[in-house]
């Protein structure tokens, strides 16, 4: 699978061959859409917000695995010629939604609707080392290559989903004026509890001390890793290379200490300065 672009975006090919599906997507005002960069936690807030929706409910959340509970939006927009019908068409209400794409290309339909947004950043660095062995997993990605030139192709916009600091800053900017939860994966490594709650009352739940207790424990990297529902598991060995990595990789805040070189975090920390000036955004890349 190769790299096409949208509006200067760099996005799998099928995706931008059915470009015209995703932007035209009708949303409903009941739709959730998580988005993220990639491997800023993604399917952690995903098994948060199921697991709060569905009251803390463990087995209801074990009722398929991860990419199948909760779709990509520009991964399945096109219905399966046989049926006419999407994976999308086919979720019952209200539908929980992932995306990748920046805010610029979020359709229209999601703010027309008002719908609720609930945004995850992670910091750049430890975003960078994630993807990377991602990519080398990923047997659908294009070859990331060595690390000293994926870093240079993460700072210049040139990885799936383009610029990391156009992505966060976009959906920062626009959480003023939409209805978009900002939440940052560092916070939630250090209080996760405290973070949980926020996304509970985002989505107007209420849940007593206990369930929200096992929602904390249920959403905790050790506990997800050994989730078959949501670790990625069923995948196939075909499309991922688990002799590079395992989904659930590592979890933590500051990995990226292990691989840049000092002279890399000096050009990064100068790069980041320059893209990232003017914008408040707390990230921390050690805690
Ligand atoms: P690492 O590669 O650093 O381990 P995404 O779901 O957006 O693809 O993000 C994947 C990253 O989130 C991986 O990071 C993965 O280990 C991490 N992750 C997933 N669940 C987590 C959890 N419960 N706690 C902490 N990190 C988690």
């Amino acid at each position: 699978c190769s790299f096409g672009q949208v509006k200067g975006v760099p996005l799998l090919e099928p995706t931008v061959q059915n470009w015209e599906l995703v932007e035209n997507f009708r949303a409903q005002p009941d739709d959730l859409l998580i988005a993220t960069y990639p491997k800023a936690g993604t399917t952690w807030t995903q098994e948060i917000v199921d697991l709060i929706l569905n009251d803390g409910d463990a087995e209801k959340c074990r009722r398929a695995p991860t990419h199948k509970r909760m779709p990509f939006l520009e991964m399945f927009p096109v219905p399966p010629l046989e049926s006419g019908v999407s994976q999308l068409d086919k979720m019952p209400s209200p539908r929980v939604i992932k995306t990748h794409l920046p805010i610029q290309l979020v359709p229209q339909s999601f703010w027309d609707n008002n719908c609720k947004v609930i945004y995850m950043a992670r910091n750049a660095k430890d975003s960078v080392v994630s993807y990377f062995y991602f990519d080398r997993m990923n047997r659908i990605q294009p070859d990331p290559g060595p690390w000293d030139q994926y870093l240079h192709k993460f700072m210049h916009g040139q990885l799936c989903c383009g610029y990391w600091c156009d992505h966060v800053k976009g959906y920062w900017r626009e959480k003023e004026t939409k209805r978009i939860l900002y939440l940052l994966y560092e916070d939630m490594k250090e209080n996760p509890r405290d973070e949980v709650i926020r996304v509970m009352r985002f989505l107007e739940h209420s849940l007593p001390d206990d369930i929200i207790d096992r929602i904390t424990e249920l959403t905790s990297f050790s506990t997800m890793k050994e989730n078959p529902m949501a670790n990625y598991s069923t995948i196939p060995d075909s499309v991922f290379d688990r002799s590079v990595s395992t989904f659930m990789r590592k979890g933590e805040v500051g990995d990226w200490l292990n691989h840049f070189s000092p002279e890399e975090s000096r050009l990064f920390d100068e790069h980041y300065e320059k893209m990232m000036s003017g914008t408040s955004i707390p990230f921390r890349t050690q805690l």
